[in-house]
């Protein structure tokens, strides 16, 4: 299990909407948080943004404060979460993807998104960067109401930040590495794109 499952830290609200913003996210579109925790993510993709969110978490208590929190928030009919391994499950073909997870974890994932999002899905990660996948732009937000700290926002877009080739043909779990482009190219086009 080593790498594999990240304690539940919550993102402080004021991250989790700016997050949101950064990815923008559109009405109707649909929003992944993996790992959900307690549901905000979710809550606030469908409650300020007027997205559909689906949520995945591993622990089974969190699934249901998720549940019952996107209840609360009377969002509920938007919202679904699943619960299991972000990394033995199937990703929902989602257009932007929330993230919180360790750095270890994010190395794990990296093939899976790239391989199983859609071209052009957006991806935020909170704090840990996805290793070998170049952001589009970083973000720095400081949380002053509960943690009093700054935070880190990576913001990458499928087929661009990630140097995975999706058009292999091979299976979803099977990616192949191919160099699409000098490194330094991508470092340019990633710049061009924000
Ligand atoms: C740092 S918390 C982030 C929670 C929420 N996304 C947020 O930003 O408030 C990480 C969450 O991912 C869940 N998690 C960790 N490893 C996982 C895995 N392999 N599969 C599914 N969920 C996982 C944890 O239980 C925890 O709720």
């Amino acid at each position: 299990m080593a790498g594999r499952v990240s304690p539940f830290v919550p993102t402080p609200w004021r991250v989790v909407r700016e997050a949101l913003r950064v990815a923008d996210v559109k009405p109707g579109e649909l929003v992944c948080d993996l790992g959900c925790g307690d549901g905000r993510f979710l809550v606030a993709a469908a409650r300020d943004f007027g997205a559909r969110a689906v949520g995945v978490e591993i622990r089974r208590d969190l699934v249901e404060k998720a549940l019952f929190n996107a209840f609360k928030s009377r969002v509920a009919e938007f919202v679904k979460v699943l619960h299991g391994d972000i990394l033995s499950m199937k990703l929902p073909k989602a257009d932007v993807v929330t993230l919180y997870q360790l750095t270890s974890l994010n190395r794990l994932l990296a093939p899976k998104l790239s391989c199983q999002l859609p071209r052009g899905a957006r991806v935020v990660s909170v704090d840990f960067k996805i290793p070998g996948w170049i952001p589009v732009k970083k973000f720095t937000v400081l949380d002053e109401e509960s943690t009093g700290r700054w935070y880190d926002l990576y913001l990458y877009v499928v087929g661009l930040s990630d140097g995975l080739c999706r058009a292999s043909g091979r299976g979803a779990e099977e990616p192949q590495r191919v160099r699409l482009r000098s490194p330094r190219r991508s470092f340019l086009l990633a710049r061009e794109h924000r």
